[in-house]
């Protein structure tokens, strides 16, 4: 099986965000019309920031919005590695739901994993949309390389959400995380990804041709993916 993937060339970041924003927005408004509410993975990271601002603005029924990040570092809460701090922030006060997938109560990141894993039981699921970004090692939500990294990508189906220790850890935040699973990803009833730079944009074509054997996590996760993926990368 070969993913589809079709890719959406921007000039930069702003004009990246602008689009991607309206693709959201088109895909929670037709989640809440056929559902009646909306559930969505959004990236940490530096590169969403665009994105977000410009979802933020978008006029749509905040309340039937569920939000979960991709992935976050195990910190506290108002921490500035903390994903879902910032995503927090954005769209409390519009009135979503934010579904934080560290708690500081977990002994370990293993505990912490399954603790996340548990809360997402209580959405509706698969999820309508998963935006992923992409390291330029390769790694793709918290799928690392590292003692976890099998779990990550071929553990069981309704494993959603698991606690991992990149090795080695990443130098922009160097915790362990929470992370969804492949099996969680790759179900999303739409899949994106959000990239800006030539760096990545070599990675991820290098991880796309070498498929399902690549040694890069976004490889094995769009090796997986059995809907067309939108790419969205800008210069
Ligand atoms: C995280 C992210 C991660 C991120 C990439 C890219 O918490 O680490 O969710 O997967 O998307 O590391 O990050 P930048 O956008 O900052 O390059």
């Amino acid at each position: 099986m070969t993913t589809e993937i079709e890719w959406w060339e921007y000039d930069d970041a702003g004009e990246m965000g602008e689009a991607l924003a309206g693709d959201i927005q088109f895909i929670i408004e037709s989640a809440i019309d056929a559902r009646g509410g909306a559930v969505v993975a959004l990236p940490g990271g530096r590169t969403p920031g665009p994105i977000y601002a410009k979802l933020s603005k978008a006029k749509l029924d905040w309340k039937r919005v569920t939000i979960v990040p991709t992935d976050d570092r195990i910190v506290p809460m108002g921490d500035p590695m903390s994903n879902v701090t910032g995503i927090a922030k954005i769209f409390l006060p519009l009135g979503a739901r934010v579904i934080p997938l560290v708690s500081d109560k977990a002994p370990d990141y293993k505990a912490a994993g399954r603790a996340a894993d548990a809360r997402l039981l209580d959405f509706h699921w698969p999820l309508d949309l998963c935006v992923l970004g992409m390291g330029a090692d390769g790694h793709t939500a918290s799928i690392f390389p590292g003692p976890d990294l099998t779990e990550a990508l071929t553990g069981p189906k309704e494993r959603r959400a698991l606690g991992v220790m990149p090795e080695p850890l990443p130098p922009e935040a160097p915790v362990a995380r929470v992370t969804l699973s492949l099996a969680a990803i790759v179900a999303a009833r739409a899949l994106m990804i959000a990239i800006t730079g030539q760096e990545k944009r070599d990675v991820l074509e290098r991880a796309i041709t070498e498929g399902a054997g690549s040694t890069l996590p976004i490889g094995r996760v769009l090796a997986e993916a059995e809907l067309p993926v939108d790419v969205h990368w800008s210069v």
